[in-house]
């Protein structure tokens, strides 16, 4: 190996390593975006967590050690001032979750609550990297975070799996538009976070059970494991236009229905 590649694998190392970085995590107070937001400061970058409401220290003291800046991803005058009181910084990963208004049979469903998913997921998406890019550092990236519904549809689902393929859709667009800042999109499968939180508790544990009986990797997911897959995302230069799916190998055996 010669002087000068054994320096650029060198400097590759340095640059994916996150300490000192700015990491935006839009959706990073809870679930999912918590475990990214936990991944992204444990390997030594400082978290930013934007979501529609900050959360008093009293409230939440375990969110002390992150700064939290107020973002409505339906709002695209909220969505701009947030990232211009940000500044610069290096990844953005959205991960918020509009409320799940629409579902059930497409029959049943209005337009009023598609379009309000749709603008939720995919415009909010859409506006964080819009307004997110411009601000990103040389070397960035953007992570979005859809679910495998967009690969395994179900009926009840129709805007949400339409949404998250619009999301995977657009992550491939933008990493041709906003090259070299990197952009990809994490395609989770069952994580335990209260997202799940609407369904009764005996219904939850047997989801998990079953998650846990049925998906080749025998748990169910966690935050965390979606935290190491957007680190990866984060530091490796030569992934872009990509999706990567965190799933346990849920879409290799049936649905859960
Ligand atoms: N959990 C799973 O099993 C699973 C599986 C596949 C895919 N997913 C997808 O992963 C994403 C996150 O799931 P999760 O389980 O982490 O959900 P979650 O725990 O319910 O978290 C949702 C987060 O989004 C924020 N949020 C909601 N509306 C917002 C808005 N209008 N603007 C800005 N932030 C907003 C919330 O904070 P505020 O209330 O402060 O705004 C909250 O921090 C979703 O897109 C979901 O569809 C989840």
């Amino acid at each position: 190996m010669s002087t000068e590649s054994i320096q650029a694998a060198a400097s590759v190392a340095l640059s994916q390593h996150l300490a000192g970085k700015k990491i935006v995590v839009v959706g990073g107070k809870t679930g999912i975006g918590l475990g990214v937001a936990r991944a992204a400061q444990a390997a030594g970058a400082s978290v930013v967590l934007a979501s529609r409401r900050i959360a008093s220290v009293q409230e939440r003291p375990e969110l002390a050690d992150f700064t939290q800046v107020r973002l409505d991803m339906r709002d695209e005058a909220s969505v701009k001032a947030a990232f211009e009181a940000i500044g610069p910084f290096d990844h953005l990963v959205v991960t918020a979750a509009p409320d799940l208004g629409t579902w059930g049979a497409f029959m049943d469903e209005s337009a009023d609550g598609a379009r309000s998913y749709m603008e939720g997921k995919y415009l909010g998406s859409w506006m964080c990297a819009r307004h997110g890019a411009p601000k990103l550092r040389a070397q960035g990236s953007i992570t979005f975070l859809t679910g495998g519904l967009a690969v395994r549809p179900k009926p009840g689902y129709a805007a949400v799996t339409s949404a998250f393929v619009a999301v995977e859709a657009l992550s491939k667009s933008l990493a041709l538009e906003l090259g070299p800042i990197r952009v990809n999109t994490i395609r989770p499968g069952f994580v335990d976070t209260d997202m799940w939180s609407f369904l009764p508790t005996d219904a939850r544990e047997g989801l998990k059970r079953q998650v846990e009986e049925s998906f080749p990797a025998r748990r169910t997911g966690k935050p965390e494991d979606i935290g190491h897959a957007a680190l990866f995302l984060m530091t490796n230069p030569y992934v872009t236009g990509t999706v990567i799916e965190v799933a346990g190998g849920e879409n290799l055996v049936p649905s859960l229905g």
